[in-house]
């Protein structure tokens, strides 16, 4: 199901302008004369769009859709259209254990998905959070975007209105996921997500008994930030959350500003990994914002990964458990970076210790869709 985003196209929003503009000019012919010229803005970062070169930049896990539909945005389509469809695809996909179908469940055995779009020309997003039995969560959210006044809807009430949308029941354990599950479940020991009462500093002892199971658990998720022909800027996320989550959490997928964030002026950013240390640093907006200042891309997700590390070790003092044995934090967050000007990065806290590298996805006129080494901060 592919379907052009409805709402204002290009010729709109000139003739809007043009029409705010006029209404400032009528307004300004009445008004008193200001007593001071107000300062001047400072000229600082929105990165000048290219047209003509349409980008898209996600998780590594996005590459098989990137295939697919990147030629379609060579060719003039909707950026939001192409991210959308390109996450169609994993979502749709019982081998990938982190989104949609064959997704890692909650404690309970139930597969509970996020999911948020955000298109760059309306300033719009949409998103639903704890979503069961709906195979596309990311064309609800397109739903929510475009078919309402909201931004977010959660649980039954977002698997309602995708019904009521025409979106079928689906069963979304697969038996896979099912056996991950019930050996979880058989094993968990302390490996779960909840904490006893915090310490009182500075009885800091607590054992780490959680961090190698903050490192080794599913965080997964898909991220696709896409860069149309006409400079139009739009992205996507979506993810079926932590592994084992307790029923009910939310992670930074849904959550604009946290798990995606795009900005029609400056760019878009998303995020991939443990979902709390993005939303706790407002991840994707920071490296929009971070970029509407002048940073390159790169340097937006590097600074946004550093706040991060400063951010853990504060609440390391009561939650130990987040740090590593190096004073890392425990659990690995990726990021994907895109300005306006079709540049592009993709960064990591840090690479497998396995001497294995974490990658991303880009396509780009000149080289298509291809898998593309993350930068990472700590080494
Ligand atoms: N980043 C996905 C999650 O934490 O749910």
């Amino acid at each position: 199901m592919t379907s052009r985003t409805s709402g204002p196209d290009r010729r709109d929003l000139l003739s809007a302008l043009a029409a705010g503009a006029g209404l400032a000019a009528c307004a300004s012919a009445q008004a008193p004369a200001p007593t001071a010229v107000p300062a001047a803005v400072p000229a600082t970062g929105p990165r000048k769009s290219r047209t003509g070169f349409p980008v898209l930049v996600g998780s590594a896990n996005a590459l098989a859709g990137m295939k697919l539909h990147y030629q379609r945005l060579l060719d003039g389509a909707d950026p939001l259209d192409i991210a959308i469809d390109t996450i169609k695809v994993t979502e749709a996909d019982p081998t990938d254990d982190s989104v949609g179908l064959g997704g890692l469940p909650n404690e309970e055995g139930v597969v509970q998905l996020d999911a948020a779009c955000m298109y760059g020309p309306r300033h719009k997003s949409g998103a639903v959070g704890c979503i069961e039995n709906i195979l596309h969560p990311s064309e609800v959210a397109r739903l929510v975007l475009e078919r309402t006044d909201h931004c977010l809807l959660v649980g039954k009430d977002a698997y309602r209105f995708a019904r009521a949308h025409g979106h079928e029941h689906v069963e979304l354990l697969t038996e896979a996921s099912r056996k991950k599950w019930m050996e979880w479940k058989e094993t968990m020991s302390t490996n779960d997500d909840r904490l006893p009462p915090p310490p009182k500093l500075p009885h800091v002892a607590a054992a780490r008994t959680r961090s190698s199971f903050l490192r080794d658990r599913v965080t997964g998720t898909i991220h696709v930030s896409a860069l149309a022909k006409d400079g139009a800027i739009a992205c996507c996320t979506s993810t079926s959350g932590m592994s084992w989550k307790i029923p009910g959490r939310v992670g930074d997928s849904p959550i604009i500003g946290s798990g995606l964030y795009c900005d029609q002026e400056v760019g878009s950013a998303g995020a991939t990994g443990r979902g709390e240390a993005c939303i706790l640093a407002q991840g994707s907006a920071t490296m929009v914002e971070l970029m509407r200042n002048g940073a390159s891309p790169l340097d937006a997700g590097l600074q946004t990964l550093e706040r991060v590390v400063r951010q853990t070790k504060r609440q390391a003092r009561w939650q130990p458990d987040l740090l590593d044995e190096r004073g890392w934090p425990s659990f690995n967050l990726v990021f994907y970076v895109l300005g306006l000007d079709g540049t592009a990065a993709g960064v990591a806290l840090y690479q497998p210790r396995d001497g294995g590298v974490l990658t991303y996805a880009v396509a780009t006129p000149d080289e298509g869709p291809r898998l593309v080494a993350t930068q990472a901060l700590l080494s």
